[in-house]
């Protein structure tokens, strides 16, 4: 190969290589796919029967956004893990079958592109199911569009169903709900935020978004956001 050649197939590879690092810095960082949520904190002052005796269901929220921080602390109380070796969480769950999953469809949150997400207990973290603010989704109540995050609540009662009946299954992934989402709107109160718990969501629209499997059920979702 004659010297100009090489020189010539040499100043096209420093071009192309070039052309790659412009291409990539010109391209938006796209959202993680997993994101770590900062650990728990169990520190709060406010006491039990403070947290009991304020908390209201609130419709109406503050431009202010929700921190990761503050996400985070609602996803623990709704299903994290406090105890590792056997994975037991901060609500009950009969025979220990955690049929829950929680989903996150985040608004209006500092550190976390909008999108909707599935949490992971084990590992305390998030997935990115469906990038974009998807809150228009969630059904035609206004709060839901307004909330900076929305906690989603389904259950897969296949497991337990095996071991009792389907009914009974259900039945129980119900109370599980009603134990977890109460965590949750008792932590909203203990970080000073507002929010609502809510059955009347639309379940054709959410489940495309949350790329809910067969076997999820959808059942509740509770509102977060900053007071008014
Ligand atoms: C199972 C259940 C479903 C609810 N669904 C909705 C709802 O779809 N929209 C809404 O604005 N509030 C909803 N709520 C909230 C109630 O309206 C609220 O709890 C009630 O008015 C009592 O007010 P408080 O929560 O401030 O004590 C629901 C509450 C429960 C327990």
């Amino acid at each position: 190969m004659g010297i100009r050649v090489s020189i010539v197939l040499a100043l096209v590879l420093v071009g192309v290589v070039y052309s790659w690092q412009l291409a990539a810095q010109e391209t938006p960082a796209p959202a993680p796919t997993t994101v770590t949520l900062p650990a728990a904190q169990d520190t709060n002052p406010l006491t039990l029967e403070q947290a009991l005796r304020q908390r209201r269901s609130a419709r109406a929220y503050g431009a202010a956004p929700l921190t990761l921080a503050q996400v985070s602390q609602l996803l623990w109380a709704a299903q994290g893990i406090t105890e590792p070796n056997k994975g037991l969480r901060t609500a009950p769950s009969a025979m220990a079958s955690y049929p829950l999953r929680v989903y996150l469809i985040a608004g209006h949150v500092t550190g976390l592109p909008a999108g909707a997400y599935r949490y992971v207990p084990r590992g305390h973290t998030l997935e990115l199911v469906t990038p974009g603010d998807q809150r228009t989704n969630a059904g035609a109540q206004p709060q839901m569009q307004h909330a900076a995050a929305l906690i989603i609540y389904a259950a897969d009662t296949t497991a337990i169903a095996q071991r009792t009946n389907e009914q009974l299954a259900r039945q129980w992934a119900a109370i599980e709900i009603g134990h977890s989402a109460q965590n949750v709107l008792l932590e909203e109160v203990a970080l000073g935020l507002v929010g609502v718990p809510m059955g009347g969501y639309d379940a054709a629209k959410l489940k495309p978004v949350l790329k809910l499997p067969e076997t999820e059920e959808l059942y509740y979702v509770v509102s977060a956001g900053t007071k008014p």
